[in-house]
C-alpha cells in the first residue's frame, strides 16, 4: 500500500515544484524524476494502477487512500477534470511529464508554454471524469483536446438522475453535482479562452435539466467576471444547479402549464424556494451557501419577490448573482407560455431593473460580460428525453 502513497505524494510535490519553477529548472527535473521514479516502482507491482480523485477521498483502484485525506492535489486534480486517472502500460518520462504539464495547466486554468499538447492519442495516461452511476469509476470522457465540439450530454444525463434522486429518495448526491460542476468548469475553460457552453432546450420535459445547467454555468462564468476565486465560482456553480432543486416536488401540470396559474398554483409555485432550501440542508449541512441561493433567488433588491423576509436584510452574493443568471437563461428560453426573447432584449430588461430588481453592480457586469462573451457562448444540445 505505500507506493501509491509515495507516488501521489511525489506526483504533487512535482507539480508544486512546476507551479514554482520553470519546467527545465534544476528542482523541477529533481521532483520530476524522483515522481516517475516512484511510478515505475509503483508499475513494476501494479502494472495498471487507477486513482480516482472525488474531492477529498482519493482511491487506489477501489481502496480509499486514508493517509491522503488532506492532500491538496485531489481535489484540485478532481476540480481541472482529472477525477480518473488511469496507467493502461508502462509510460515513459516525456509522456509523464507531458502529463503533468497539461494536468497543471488545467488547475491552474492558464495555458503555459511548457503544455504544449505532448499529451498524444497513444499516450497510456488516461484521465478525465469519472461515469457516476457506475458501481466502479469508468471513464467517460477523455479530456477534450482544445478542437473538441463540446457536448454536454453526460452531464445533462447526471442532473437528470440528480434531479430524480432528490425527488424519489431524497437524497441530494453530492459528490456527483460537484463533478458535473467542475466538468462544466473544464468546458468553459476547454479553449485558452472563456467559452460560455450553454444548453438549448429541446423538450419542455428537459427545462429543468437544461435551466439547471444554464444557471451553473452561467453562474460560474459572472462570478469569475467580477473577480471571485475559482473554488468561489465552483461554489457558486454548485448553488446555481441546486437553486431550483425544489421544484422536483411541484407536479409537471402546473410546472408546465401554458396558461396562467391559480392562485393556489402560484403558491405551490413560489414555494419551490423554501422547499429548495430545505431539502439542501436536510440532507447535506456542507451546503449552507446553496441552501441559502435556492431560498433567495427570487428576493429582489428592492425586498420585493418571494419569500417575503420579515425583516428586510441584503441577500447572499451567491443569490444576487444566481438571480441575474436565473433571469437571463429563463427569459431566452422558449417556455409554454412564451417565446424566448432575443438576447439583447433580455440584457436591457435586465438594465431596467438594475436597482430595484436587480444588484446594479452585478446587472451590469453580467451585461458587460454577455456582451464580451456572447460571440463564444457554444449553443448545444442535449439528447432527446429519454423515455420516463
Ligand atoms: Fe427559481
Ligand atoms: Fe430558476
Amino acid at each position: 500500500m505505500s507506493e501509491p502513497i509515495r507516488f501521489l505524494n511525489a506526483l504533487g510535490q512535482a507539480l508544486s515544484a512546476m507551479t514554482l519553477y520553470e519546467e527545465r529548472h534544476p528542482a523541477c527535473q529533481r521532483a520530476l524524476d524522483v515522481a516517475y521514479q516512484e511510478l515505475v516502482d509503483l508499475q513494476s507491482r501494479d502494472p495498471q494502477p487507477v486513482f480516482t480523485f472525488l474531492g477529498d477521498e482519493i482511491l487506489y483502484g477501489n481502496r480509499p487512500l486514508r493517509e491522503l485525506k488532506s492532500w491538496e492535489w485531489g481535489p484540485r486534480l478532481a476540480g481541472a477534470g482529472i477525477q480518473r486517472l488511469a496507467f493502461e502500460h508502462a509510460v515513459n518520462r516525456d509522456e509523464f511529464e507531458g502529463f503533468l504539464a497539461d494536468a497543471l495547466t488545467r488547475i491552474v486554468g492558464l495555458s503555459v508554454s511548457t503544455a504544449e499538447a505532448r499529451q498524444t492519442r497513444s499516450s497510456p495516461i488516461r484521465f478525465g471524469m469519472v461515469g457516476l452511476r457506475e458501481e466502479r469509476p469508468e471513464v467517460v470522457a477523455e479530456a477534450p483536446p482544445p478542437d473538441m465540439t463540446l457536448s454536454l450530454s453526460a452531464e445533462a444525463d447526471t442532473v437528470r438522475w440528480l434531479h430524480d434522486e432528490v425527488s424519489t429518495r431524497m437524497a441530494l448526491p453530492l459528490a456527483e453535482a460537484e463533478a458535473v460542476v467542475a466538468s462544466l468548469g473544464v468546458a468553459m475553460h476547454g479553449e485558452q479562452r472563456i467559452l460560455l457552453p450553454l444548453l438549448q432546450l429541446k423538450d419542455f420535459d428537459q427545462y429543468t435539466t437544461t435551466h439547471a445547467l444554464n444557471v451553473s454555468v452561467l453562474t460560474m462564468a459572472l462570478a469569475e467576471y467580477v473577480g471571485c476565486t475559482a473554488p468561489e465560482a465552483r461554489a457558486f456553480g454548485v448553488a446555481g444547479l441546486f437553486h431550483d432543486i425544489g421544484k422536483v416536488k411541484i407536479p409537471k401540470e402546473v410546472l408546465n402549464k401554458a396558461g396562467k396559474l391559480t392562485p393556489e398554483e402560484r403558491q405551490i409555485m413560489n414555494n419551490h424556494t423554501v422547499e429548495g432550501a430545505r431539502i439542501i440542508i436536510e440532507n447535506e449541512e456542507d451546503l449552507d451557501m446553496a441552501a441559502v441561493v435556492a431560498y433567495e433567488h427570487h428576493i429582489m433588491l428592492d425586498g420585493g419577490g418571494y419569500p417575503t423576509l420579515k425583516f428586510r436584510r441584503d441577500c447572499h452574493q451567491a443569490s444576487k448573482l444566481v438571480h441575474v443568471c436565473d433571469v437571463y437563461d429563463a427569459l431566452r428560453t422558449n417556455r409554454p407560455y412564451r417565446e424566448a426573447w432575443p438576447s439583447e432584449k433580455v440584457l436591457s430588461y435586465l438594465q431596467e431593473k438594475a436597482g430595484t430588481e436587480f444588484d446594479p453592480e452585478i446587472a451590469q457586469s453580467f451585461v458587460r460580460m454577455i456582451r464580451e462573451w456572447e460571440p463564444r457562448a457554444v449553443a448545444l444540445e442535449t439528447e432527446e428525453a429519454r423515455a420516463g
